[in-house]
């Protein structure tokens, strides 16, 4: 026999060597969850290690993140007054706005705040968008989205990621933010964002379900990876600077195609019923959860994501994963 295979796995020293894939903590984005009032830090049930913050312990918060080396957050707002138009969402008095103004002068520019743009948590009805006669209205809701975005922008967001899946948002994001000179705030679009029951824990966590019908006419079909790329390429024609794959670990044949079809960034968002799943079986003794957190990882990586968005992040700095 003249190949062996297994002379590179003999050591950890070789193995190290011919590694093919490795993981930095610069890829990490960690998603925070920030709600009014004050002196708000309360663990999500169904997210175990993960909290509801206001925004003066968000900042306590942070400043830990930070020290381990997590740079890069992605703010949610939770709990505001919800409407048919969803105006809360694009209030300059919001809770996202509150953080971002109140992360900025904390901690300046060793912060990178991105923000999650959509209107669910916002709506009465839970729709990511404005809703007439049960539809979602795709031009009216990206005006709604624009608003939001702008009023981010203005807080001092670095960049905005618009979750909603209306067509021609990026466009309209863009437009907006260039016209109020904002030209350098950047757009993470979720480009590939599939209607998946992956979302579960998130929606309790963000109090966003939907109280009728779900969110198949605008988020993706689960059977459809060749409508993916038109959609991921529509993005980039748009004005995008980083296209995201979402949920990402049932998601690893996109992640790659969409790498191989693409000049751009690739993020993939880990999301909050693949992290649970994860918590859940490790909390029962089930499965050893740092092995399997950085196998995830690792999957990632390889299928050619450049940026992980997950709730791990703290676990995997804090524990010394990696
Ligand atoms: C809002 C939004 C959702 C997630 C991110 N932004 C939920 C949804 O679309 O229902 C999911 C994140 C997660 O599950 O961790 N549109
Ligand atoms: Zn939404």
């Amino acid at each position: 026999m003249l190949i062996r295979p297994r002379r590179l796995r003999k050591s950890p020293i070789v193995r190290e060597l011919v590694a093919e894939t490795r993981l930095s903590k610069d890829m990490f984005i960690y998603p925070y969850f920030v709600v009014p009032g004050s002196n708000i830090s309360h663990g999500i049930d169904a997210m175990p290690g993960i909290s509801h913050f206001s925004v003066d312990t968000l900042l306590k918060d942070v400043e830990k993140s930070l020290k381990l080396g997590i740079n890069k957050v992605l703010l949610f707002g939770v709990g505001e007054e919800k409407s048919e138009d969803a105006s809360s969402a694009y209030s300059n008095k919001s809770v996202v706005v509150n953080a971002i103004s109140g992360l900025k002068k904390e901690f300046g520019d060793d912060l990178y705040i991105v923000t999650d743009v959509c209107t669910c948590a916002y709506t009465t009805h839970g729709h990511c968008g404005i809703l007439h006669d049960d539809y979602v209205q795709n031009d009216a809701t990206v005006e709604v989205l624009a608003k939001m975005a702008l009023s981010h922008a203005e807080a001092g967001a670095d960049m905005v990621a618009p979750s909603d899946m209306m067509d021609g948002r990026i466009l309209g994001i863009r437009e907006k933010l260039d016209s109020q000179g904002f030209e350098n705030t950047s757009i993470m679009s979720y480009s590939i964002k599939f209607a998946s029951a992956y979302y579960g824990p998130f929606r309790e966590a963000a109090d966003s379900a939907p109280g009728k019908g779900d969110r198949k006419a605008y988020q993706m079909d689960f059977r459809n990876p060749n409508e993916t790329m038109r959609e991921a390429f529509l993005d980039e024609e748009e004005g995008a600077d980083i296209l995201m794959v979402k949920p990402a670990l049932a998601y690893l044949d996109i992640i790659h195609r969409l790498k191989e079809n693409t000049n751009l960034p690739v993020a993939c968002y880990n999301v909050s019923g693949e992290y649970s799943m994860v918590k859940a079986a490790a909390n029962n003794g089930w499965i050893d959860e740092q092995k399997v957190v950085m196998e995830n990882m690792y999957a990632f990586s390889r299928a050619g994501a450049n940026i992980i968005i997950t709730y791990h992040a703290r676990d995997i700095l804090e524990k010394g994963w990696m």
